[in-house]
């Protein structure tokens, strides 16, 4: 069981397009805030490791169907079987880095058709809301220039470009947009600084409710 710490951890997401970079950041910076002593884990969603988790990989790997609705839910139900360890490690003074969120799940589930992103964003209402989410963007060429998808569901053009409308709906003031067309190592330098602004900002204001 964690203690709580006197300032808390700050709970920081990345979105953004396919080819973004966003999971190879979230590595980089999770090891420089370490470095630095601060205290940071990575989590990433969805978290394919638990029961929730084997079904949705079982989905998105195209070995099963799921029907739309039921799987949405299960995007969501996978989130919040995290949220008691989530919570914890907040109140303890750790820093999470989050690798897609509640937003991934809005914005994929009502690029297919006969969704509402309001309907789509009712199961992840109260979870723990970030301080900041960092949207990775990335024009289409150069998204295009760094190769082709893979094979798992939701990875062609079309569906992503539907994708990346939805994101630029759920924008609000906790978002950053930040250019990932530069080196990983330029991108990363600059998500360093503005993460260790944000950890500074969030540790001692209490964490809030997502969409409530
Ligand atoms: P990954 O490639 O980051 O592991 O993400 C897996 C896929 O699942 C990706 O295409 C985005 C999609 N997704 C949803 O459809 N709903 C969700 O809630 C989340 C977190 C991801």
């Amino acid at each position: 069981m964690s203690s709580t710490a006197e300032v808390r951890g700050a709970l920081i997401v990345f979105e953004g397009c396919d080819h973004s970079g966003k999971t190879t950041q979230c590595k980089k910076l999770v090891a420089a805030l370490n470095e630095k002593g601060i205290k940071t884990e990575a989590m990433r969603f969805p978290d394919r490791t638990t029961t929730i988790g084997k079904m949705i990989d079982g989905y998105l790997s195209n070995k099963c169907e799921i029907e739309d609705h039921s799987v949405h839910l299960l995007f969501s139900a996978n989130r919040w079987e995290m949220v008691p360890k989530m919570k914890s490690m907040l109140e303890a003074g750790t820093t999470l880095i989050v690798d897609r969120y509640a937003f991934s799940g809005v914005a994929f589930t009502a690029a297919k058709e006969g969704f509402d992103m309001n309907w789509c964003k009712q199961p992840d209402v109260g979870l723990p809301k970030p301080d900041r989410v960092i949207y990775l963007t990335l024009s289409t060429e150069e998204a295009a220039a760094r190769g082709t998808f893979g094979k798992e569901r939701y990875e062609q053009t079309e569906f992503q470009q539907k994708v990346s409308t939805n994101f630029e709906k759920l924008k609000d003031p906790t978002w950053q947009e930040v250019e990932a067309d530069k080196s990983i190592e330029d991108l990363h330098r600059e998500i360093l600084v503005i993460t260790q602004n944000i950890i500074e900002e969030s540790g001692h204001k209490p964490l809030q409710q997502l969409w409530s």
